[in-house]
């Protein structure tokens, strides 16, 4: 419940502060007084636009949905787009917000080296501009909010390692990996956190991805399709697995790639172990809960997408008000989950470091699920037992 009343917290603060013409945040004052240039529109309420890239992959729909319902209870008027994975379709929607005369920009881009364009467009109109979630690869971009992403492969690794415990069986194990779309700066992120806790394993002989696709370019799924990953997983099964070798193991870098692989996994694997093999996800997309809360799945890395949002308005009021950003922005707050501020992972160019806001990606499995996620609000179970996404957020 924790998350939640802090979420709650914050929203009630926003609102009944905003209603005075104040702010919640302690890094910010006053919606509607920002130094940032932009219309204010009639009512005085600043404008926000909020670029999400696709409506397709569930969890954008509850990012989209959290940002504009906190925006708006923070006083914002809000435009938000969902631009169906389509680069051009993204630079249009952002277009249209810079001729609205939008005050900042949040953009979860579909390709982080396609909007060059627009961003310079946002930047020459002073438009502040926060790269949610996935980095855009200009150096308009003013800060950067997502998760820690090469914790999330850390995770997914690591579950990998134990779950087979590596550590004390002789193996060798068998496995195979899928990885994100190579348009989103985050997939090398999620692959190389994984990959480097099951390198040494993979040394040493006890892990073997017996298709021998390793690298990252040929593990990758344009746009995180499910049914490319499918397709592959199908490939793979048909070309290396079909003599009955067993497979112990397959990391995936998402939920979407996941249910694909897990698809194939149910309709092409011949061997016995099918209910052991350990597959790995990120999202706790609804689909995958239940794949999850039926043997299908092992596991995914949770990211509480209500949390990211909380810290993009903050970031937002702070920026629109002019005050300077560092970690103050953190301890001032009234956050009760973890955030850092870092200056030094994330770079626009060469060069020109994007600081950034990243907060803290958890394990959920069958056994935590209740605990992680519903407990916490973030989902209700639904009639049939299978935990949903609550109404306001779906
Ligand atoms: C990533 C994001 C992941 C996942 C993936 C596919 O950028 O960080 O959480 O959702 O995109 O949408």
């Amino acid at each position: 419940m924790k998350k939640v009343l802090a979420l709650s917290l914050a929203l009630a603060m926003s609102l009944s502060l905003a209603a005075c013409g104040g702010d919640s945040s302690s890094a910010a004052s006053g919606s509607g007084s920002g130094s940032a240039s932009g219309s204010v529109a009639s009512d005085g309420a600043q404008k926000v636009g909020i670029a999400m890239p696709t409506q397709s992959l569930e969890r954008w729909n509850r990012d989209g949905s959290y940002l504009d319902e906190q925006f708006k209870a923070a006083g914002y008027e809000t435009i938000v787009t969902y631009s169906d994975n389509d680069t051009n379709r993204q630079v249009s929607d952002i277009q249209n917000m810079i001729a609205e005369g939008v005050d900042l920009l949040v953009v979860a881009a579909i390709d982080g080296e396609a909007l060059n364009t627009v961003m310079n467009e946002a930047g020459e109109a002073g438009i502040p501009i926060i790269a949610y979630d996935r980095l855009i690869m200009n150096d308009n971009v003013s800060y950067y909010v997502s998760f820690d992403n090469y914790t999330v492969g850390t995770l997914q690794g690591q579950y990998i390692v134990e779950a087979l415990d590596l550590e004390n069986q002789a193996g060798p194990f068998n496995i195979e990996f899928t990885a994100g779309d190579p348009a989103d700066n985050n997939a090398p992120y999620f692959f190389n956190g994984a990959v480097d806790q099951l390198q040494p394993y993979i040394d040493e002989g006890k892990l073997v991805v017996v298709s021998g696709q390793t690298e990252f370019d040929a593990v990758a799924t344009a746009a995180w399709e499910s049914q490319t990953a499918m397709e592959r997983a199908q490939n793979i099964l048909a070309s290396y697995y079909a003599d009955g070798t067993q497979l112990d193991a397959w990391l995936c870098s998402n939920d979407s790639t996941s249910l694909g692989v897990t698809q194939a996994i149910q309709s092409d694997y011949a061997g016995a172990n099918k209910a052991d093999i350990v597959i790995t996800g990120q999202d706790g997309d609804v689909a995958n809960l239940k794949n999850i809360k039926d043997g299908l799945q092992s596991m995914t890395v949770y990211k509480a997408v209500a949390n990211e949002a909380v810290v993009t308005l903050d970031l937002a009021k702070a920026i629109l008000n002019g005050d300077t950003i560092d970690d103050t922005l953190i301890t001032n707050s009234a956050w009760d989950f973890e955030c850092t501020y870092d200056t030094e992972s994330y770079a626009t160019s060469e060069g020109h470091n994007c600081p950034s806001f990243l907060l803290v990606p958890d394990v959920v499995t069958a056994d935590n699920m209740q605990e992680k996620l519903v407990d916490t609000g973030y989902y209700t179970v639904g009639d049939d037992g299978y935990l949903v996404v609550p109404e306001s957020n779906s």
